[in-house]
């Protein structure tokens, strides 16, 4: 689960500090990229060295770095950005309150106010000081910010007193994170295929017919049902995008026969089928064995008719949940529902080439999710990757209804 994830640990004054170290192993053990920022109060209980050894990174603590002697800045905003997860552990009742309040005095809490990513704190302090209203209103505060609680524990004190406030074990802790990225995997255990990309028609040894499809979509959609937990098959026709993610599985084509083979043989397999590659609905019916010299002063190519992959899925459907897109310029709702209910579809992304912004080559998308029950849902231009976990949300939200 925790596998490639990003994990910033902010460390601050508490004895449990010292935990910390046992902490950053655990991550890494999990897989996990760990970076980790201190605050003064923190070195009096671990040190740097301990925590730069165990998760395989500088340490940072201070606003302003020397490096051969020459003043730099820790750059916390990028820290912050780097961060899939960010954890404060020990988080003290100055911290908290400071959290709180906003307040920006080191190098963790300008990393905290920076912070997109979901955020977690593990209280740890004395009994007294956790029953405090202060403490409590803080925390409560800091829950009405989305930042999520890691409950301390009860037991022994360094006081010498018994009660609440000693900071969750690292193994609890780790739970927490590992329980958070299992509910953000709601297609864990899915197989999803997706087709992406042009095809490529030759019509001769250097030429052919394609189109203006950059792929992007398709390999959006790949890496978010990847990143929620499925394995993916990516079918592509010639694209520059590629893919890091080892949950998907890219098979290169080039032609729309290549990518209706490589396609049909995965569907069987597949709990959810997504076609977004721009298929040339036709295709040279000879392919000339030399380049096609310019000597006559016309040329006729004769087309024939490519197979439609969606379609065939539609008709060989057992059981999976298959989404079709359609690009249109004119009636597009009409369209579009025809073009759902011929292909047997369970929905169908339309994306117009009349909305500004969307489409091929562009970094945005507009679309529309249409389901079976032609039920129409509007979606704002957003980028793709946004696009894509909005159309596996409404896919989502129907296979589990
Ligand atoms: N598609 C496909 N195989 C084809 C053609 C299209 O899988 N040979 C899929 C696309 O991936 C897309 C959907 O069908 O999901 C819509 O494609 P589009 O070309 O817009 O629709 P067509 O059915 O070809 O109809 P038309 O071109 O007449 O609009």
């Amino acid at each position: 689960m925790l596998g490639g994830k990003n994990i910033l640990l902010g460390v601050t004054g508490g004895i449990a500090a010292y935990k910390t170290a046992f902490l950053v192993r655990l991550l890494i053990k999990a897989g996990a990229r760990v970076k980790v920022v201190l605050t003064e109060g923190a070195l009096s209980f671990v040190t740097p060295l301990t925590l730069a050894t165990l998760s395989k990174n500088p340490v940072s603590m201070d606003f302003i770095k020397e490096e051969d002697g020459t003043l730099d800045w820790n750059n916390h905003v990028e820290l912050a950005l780097w961060a899939d997860l960010m954890v404060i552990a020990p988080a003290t009742a100055n911290t908290l309150s400071k959290m709180a309040h906003g307040t920006c005095d080191n190098l963790l809490l300008a990393t905290y106010l920076s912070a997109k990513c979901p955020v977690f704190f593990a209280p740890a302090m004395d009994l007294d000081m956790y029953r405090h209203p202060a403490t409590k209103t803080a925390i409560e505060k800091l829950s009405s910010y989305g930042n999520l609680l890691i409950p301390p524990a009860s037991g022994e004190l360094a006081s010498g007193l018994e009660g609440e406030g000693r900071m969750a074990e690292p193994e609890a802790i780790l739970g927490y994170l590992q329980d958070h990225l299992a509910q953000q995997q709601p297609l864990k255990g899915k197989k999803v295929l997706i087709t992406a990309g042009p095809t490529y028609e030759a019509i001769d040894p250097v030429r052919y017919i394609g189109n203006h499809s950059s792929g992007q979509m398709g390999f959006e959609l790949a890496r978010a049902a990847a990143e929620q937990g499925a394995s993916v098959v990516l079918i592509s026709g010639p694209s520059r995008f590629s893919v890091e993610n080892e949950s998907i599985t890219l098979q290169r084509v080039v032609s729309a026969r290549e990518m209706y083979e490589a396609a049909l043989a995965a569907y069987a397999d597949a709990d959810i089928a997504i076609c977004a590659a721009a298929v040339a609905d036709f295709r040279p019916r000879d392919i000339a064995p030399h380049k096609i010299k310019k000597c006559t002063e016309r040329l006729t190519l004769e087309l024939v008719k490519n197979p439609d992959i969606l379609e065939t899925m539609g008709k060989m459907k057992k059981g999976q949940y298959l989404v079709g897109f359609a690009l249109e310029t004119e009636n597009e709702i009409e369209n579009a529902q025809k073009k759902l209910k011929r292909k047997h579809l369970d929905a169908i992304v339309l994306n117009s080439l009349m909305d500004e912004g969307a489409g091929f080559g562009k970094e945005t998308n507009k679309i529309s999710f249409i389901d079976k029950n032609l039920t129409i849902k509007p979606f704002e231009l957003k980028s793709k990757a946004e696009v894509a976990r909005d159309i596996l949300h409404e896919i989502y939200q129907r296979i589990h209804t």
